[in-house]
């Protein structure tokens, strides 16, 4: 046994279009250790839900592996992953869109436990319900209420409820801060850090947003479109981060306890389209640094020491 709760392999998700293969994923390769956390960056459309909904499979994937305890539960059938999907949850970036209107806070943390058949007793099911509303921080008056009624992060705490309610492992949290107000944010950033602690729960954390990510995870994978660009632990992305892709989002960070200083680089051109992308670097037309080869070859993820990768055929030398 690897002490490598998740790994995925080669993961690709095409999605056919009128226009052609939109390469959303597109071999993609990490592996995450029990206990940590993975953040997966980058902006909006680079393909970071296509990941998560593909490792939960609510999204087929075109072609690749998905370990989970080093078993691919591609292979899986229906009822080995209705069992294994206990295992496997989401929160999503927006609570209010879903969770079901018309179910009340008790009902929809309720739901999970219920679909699954944990409990026979009733006494017992509610007894549950209220320790995930207590573990995620929502007083028990709120039992009887609806989302409409509840402001943002109060929602998010019913999404996490829902997602503990079956005892889950591993956890994709898809931009769960994103739609918060920035003092709401760090109450449920602090939630997550103290439930992975006590519970020992896996994160794969997505997000746009590297200040987001920053403090929470112990690595972190930048993506663009469709592919990770670089990955290395989260302190070494920080102080030398290798990509220009990676120092351009760096550069655009508001925040002034970052490790690294430059200028603010503005990314120049269009994101390119992801339908049947040309060979070379996806980078390139944006890239300062771009030379002849880099239109040609596709850049492999290359180890620079430590473990930090970096898919430029020039790093280091800029
Ligand atoms: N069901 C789908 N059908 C077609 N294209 C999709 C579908 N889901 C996502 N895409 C496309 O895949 C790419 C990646 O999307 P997504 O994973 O949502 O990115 P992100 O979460 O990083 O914003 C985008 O170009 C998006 O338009
Ligand atoms: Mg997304």
């Amino acid at each position: 046994m690897s002490e490598n709760i998740l790994e995925v392999r080669h993961l690709k998700k095409y999605f056919p279009t009128k226009r052609g293969l939109l390469h959303a994923v597109d071999d993609v390769n990490f592996s995450i250790k029990k206990g940590t956390t993975m953040g997966l960056v980058g902006e909006s459309g680079c393909g970071k839900s296509t990941v998560g909904r593909l490792i939960l499979r609510l999204t087929e994937a075109t072609d690749g592996e998905i370990l989970f305890y080093d078993d691919d539960i591609r292979k899986y059938d229906r009822e080995k992953m209705r069992h294994t999907r206990r295992r496997l949850q989401i929160v999503f970036q927006d609570p209010y869109a879903s969770l079901d209107g018309r179910k009340s806070i008790f009902e929809s943390i309720a739901e999970p436990l219920q679909v699954q058949k944990i409990y026979q007793n009733k006494k017992e099911m509610e007894e549950k319900v209220y320790e995930l509303m207590a573990t995620a921080g929502l007083a028990r008056r709120l039992a009887n209420s609806y989302p409409h009624e509840l402001d943002g992060g109060r929602r998010q705490r019913v999404g996490i409820a829902r997602a503990l309610a079956l005892n889950p492992d591993f956890l994709v949290l898809d931009e769960p801060v994103s739609a918060l107000d920035v003092s709401i944010q760090a109450q449920v950033l602090n939630l997550m850090e103290q439930l992975q602690e006590q519970m020992g729960l896996t994160y794969l954390f997505i997000s746009h947003d590297l200040s987001v990510v920053k403090h929470i995870s112990d690595e972190i994978a930048v993506m663009y479109l469709g592919q990770i660009v670089e990955k290395a632990e989260c302190k070494d992305l920080f102080k030398y981060p290798s990509h220009p892709y990676t120092q351009a989002l760096l550069s655009a960070v508001p925040i002034p306890s970052i490790d690294y200083h430059v200028d603010r680089i503005v990314l120049e051109g269009d994101v390119p389209s992801p339908i049947n992308p040309s060979p070379g670097c996806r980078f390139a037309g944006r890239c300062r640094f771009c030379k002849e080869k880099c239109r040609h070859e596709t850049p492999e993820l290359k180890d620079i020491g430590n473990g930090h990768m970096v898919a430029c055929h020039f790093v280091g030398e800029f």
